[in-house]
């Protein structure tokens, strides 16, 4: 049975107090309330994350994430972090592609191959975005952006290699806008990229493939996009900035 998740992205937000209160709120809120199999995973800032894996040892419902990681080894990259200075820190995850660093900072399909394979290579677990502008939803080619940036980005890797990423699809136009995918949009391009996975790997591997959505979640809508089959999920932004959405979301897979 393939894992639910639900992970928060904090962006480039909180100062390092303010990161480390969220943080211990949260670790405290999902000990108390979070009963079932989900795993809860906290993406923050570089700076955060030494602190964060040490204060969330022995609490294995929490995983820690970064939310970007240099493509090559190691060398003259001024400013850059590497897989391997992530993994020494206990860091689990590592978002790959989101769409605010392929708008922003030019990050592409070829690039983000690479960042996939140095991730895995050092034992982390990308969470690999994808998703579509509302140009190219509006004029209807969605399902092949979609399908050219996972295509890409992961389908170079071996089915036990792609066995270890989570995909998230993000729309761009449902981020930090307020305008959520409706349920029905959401599975059915859930349900494409799962047919896409089946028919590169096997069914077996897209079955066993967790696909989060992402793109204004929030505690109010997250139960009906989370209870279509095909969503195992979400990657939170805004709302995971405040423990008691996050977590509340969270528990929407409660058991
Ligand atoms: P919002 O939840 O703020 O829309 O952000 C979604 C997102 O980009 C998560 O990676």
């Amino acid at each position: 049975m393939r894992k639910k998740i639900v992970a928060g992205n904090w962006k480039m937000n909180k100062n390092y107090t303010e990161g480390m209160s969220l943080f211990s709120e949260v670790l405290n809120m999902v000990k108390d309330e979070v009963m079932g199999n989900q795993q809860v995973v906290v993406c923050a800032p570089f700076v955060h994350l030494h602190s964060l894996t040490a204060l969330g040892k022995g609490h294995s419902q929490v995983s820690v994430g970064a939310q970007n990681v240099h493509q090559e080894e190691s060398g003259a990259y001024t400013g850059e972090i590497s897989a391997s200075m992530l993994k020494s820190l206990d860091v689990e995850y590592v978002i790959l592609g989101h769409s605010e660093r392929r708008q922003y900072f030019g990050e592409t399909n070829e690039l983000l191959a690479k960042k996939t394979d140095i991730t895995l290579k050092h034992g982390l677990k990308p969470i690999f975005c994808i998703g579509e502008t509302l140009t190219e939803r509006e004029s209807g080619q969605y399902f092949n952006i979609v399908k050219s940036q996972l295509v890409e980005g992961t389908f170079h890797l071996s089915a036990a290699e792609f066995s270890k990423l989570v995909i998230a699809y993000e729309p761009v136009w449902a981020i930090g806008t307020g305008v959520t995918a409706s349920s029905d949009q959401a599975q059915e391009i859930h349900a494409f990229i799962r047919k896409e996975i089946a028919i590169k790997y096997s069914q077996a591997v897209a079955d066993d493939t967790t696909i989060l959505y992402g793109g204004s979640c929030n505690p109010k809508n997250a139960d009906e996009l989370f209870s279509q089959p095909d969503i195992d999920g979400g990657l939170i932004g805004g709302a995971s900035l405040k423990s008691r959405d996050f977590v509340d979301i969270a528990k929407v897979f409660n058991s």
